[in-house]
């Protein structure tokens, strides 16, 4: 039997003024330029914008990887910017779950002994219900037939499912993935980023996911548009013409 404590929160992530300034004077670069953003919880949320427009720099500010400027972070009713170095690296672990372009897996260990490798170096007992989550976990990401495989055994595709069941399977409240399709062919991409979009539908998970990509994005429900720091739009459940449409206007390259 689970009970919560708190009222549930309206938002998953949110930021306020975020602001984050790399270098001063002359070099200084705006990385964000006071971006508010409310993303909402138990949906599949894509960042999306240009080369250089931000969209690593909010995604790290919003998983506390990285300290704003200025501005506020709040997280599962936590601010992150109140938090010392420890209070928020615990946070981390704790609620978060994180996906990026490598796999990092350990190559010597089978795709369950990644999976659970972050709780047992987080001193956390895999019993019953740890047990639980990953059955569940792993049957969402359709890997319980190559559990006992390591990742030399796997495509690409079944890496990074398992780089995601390993980001699911810690109980985290959100996940964030940086460009998570950035090193896998069209056909892998889009069975990874169907299990992503399972984990959000089937587990209740929230997803944030940054991809510079827009058939990637095509899988999520809402689409921030990220330029020059700021935030362009911020579309619910966009359709594809309309994706398309605010894409065009956002860069001065025209991608496709
Ligand atoms: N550690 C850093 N030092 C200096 N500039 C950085 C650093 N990280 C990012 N930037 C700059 O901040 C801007 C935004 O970068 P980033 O968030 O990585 O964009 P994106 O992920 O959209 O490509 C870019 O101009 C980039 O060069
Ligand atoms: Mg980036």
């Amino acid at each position: 039997m689970t009970t919560t404590t708190h009222a549930p929160v309206a938002t998953a992530a949110s930021a306020r003024d975020l602001t984050k300034t790399y270098g001063t004077g002359a070099a200084a670069v705006h990385a964000l330029d006071g971006v508010d953003v409310d993303l909402a919880p138990g949906r599949f949320t894509a960042v999306m914008g240009p080369s250089g427009s931000g969209k690593s720099t909010l995604m790290h500010c919003l998983a506390g990887l990285d300290r704003p400027t200025r501005g506020t972070v709040t997280v599962d009713g936590v601010d992150l910017t109140r938090l010392d170095d420890d209070r928020l690296t615990r946070f981390r672990r704790d609620h978060l779950g994180f996906v990026f372009q490598a796999f990092n897996l350990l190559p010597m260990l089978t795709a369950r002994q990644n999976i659970l490798l972050p709780l047992e170096l987080a001193g956390r007992r895999v019993d019953a219900n740890v047990c639980d989550d990953l059955d569940t976990v792993v049957s969402v990401l359709g890997l319980g037939d190559r559990l006992g495989h390591r990742p030399s055994e796997l495509s690409g595709g079944q890496q990074q499912r398992v780089a995601i069941a390993r980001a699911l399977v810690s109980q985290a409240s959100i996940v964030f993935a940086d460009e998570p399709t950035g090193n896998l062919d069209s056909a892998a991409s889009a069975e990874v980023l169907a299990y992503l979009r399972r984990s959000v539908r089937e587990l209740g998970r929230t997803v944030v996911m940054v991809t510079h990509e827009i058939d990637a994005a095509a899988y999520a429900d809402d689409v921030v548009v990220l330029a020059d720091g700021r935030i362009r739009s911020h579309l619910v459940s966009p359709s594809r013409a309309e994706l398309v449409s605010v894409l065009a206007g956002s860069s001065h390259r025209d991608a496709s």
